[in-house]
């Protein structure tokens, strides 16, 4: 996690470790939360999974189970492409994400041990869940 006020160099960080990640070889996934309003819900995971050519089918809000089985569709998905090549994916401007994709990454950090994969996770510090995030941190970075 790289935590940090507007204008402290987290996306410009994120931009350089993607290109040095691409140099060796990993395949880049990006998704940024929309604050102007109007976002649909999990945008940021909408766009890093367009990254993938992969569309997002999000569940009802209120469904529980089915937003279980769509977690689980998600992390499916991606560690398939995780053992076909790499990835970085980086989610920016969490602080302006639906709380559903920050409980969606929740859920994924929990099985990327067992994936070639690193997540990184931006936001600025009034992000929603931060502290809850923070636990499935390896390292969190506050700049
Ligand atoms: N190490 C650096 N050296 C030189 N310029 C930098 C460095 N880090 C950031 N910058 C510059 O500072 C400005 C702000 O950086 P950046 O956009 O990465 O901030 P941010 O933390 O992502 O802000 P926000 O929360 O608003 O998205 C940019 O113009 C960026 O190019
Ligand atoms: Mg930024």
């Amino acid at each position: 996690m790289i935590v940090g006020p507007t204008g402290s160099g987290k996306t410009r960080l994120a931009d350089e470790l993607a290109s040095s990640a691409k140099e060796h070889g990993a395949r880049i996934l990006w998704g940024r939360g929309w604050d102007g309003g109007g976002a649909p819900a999990y945008w940021p995971w909408s766009q890093a999974l367009r990254d993938a050519g992969q569309t997002l089918d999000p569940p009802e809000p209120a469904d529980a189970e089915a937003r279980f089985r769509f977690f689980e569709t998600v992390t499916e998905s991606l560690r398939a492409e995780a053992a076909r090549q790499p990835l970085l994916i980086v989610f920016d401007d969490l602080q302006a994400a639906d709380d559903d994709s920050i409980v969606l990454l929740e859920f994924f950090a929990t099985e990327l041990p067992e994936m070639s994969a690193l997540v990184l996770a931006l936001g600025r510090p009034e992000t929603a869940r931060l502290d809850e995030l923070g636990r499935h941190a390896t390292r969190t970075l506050e700049l």
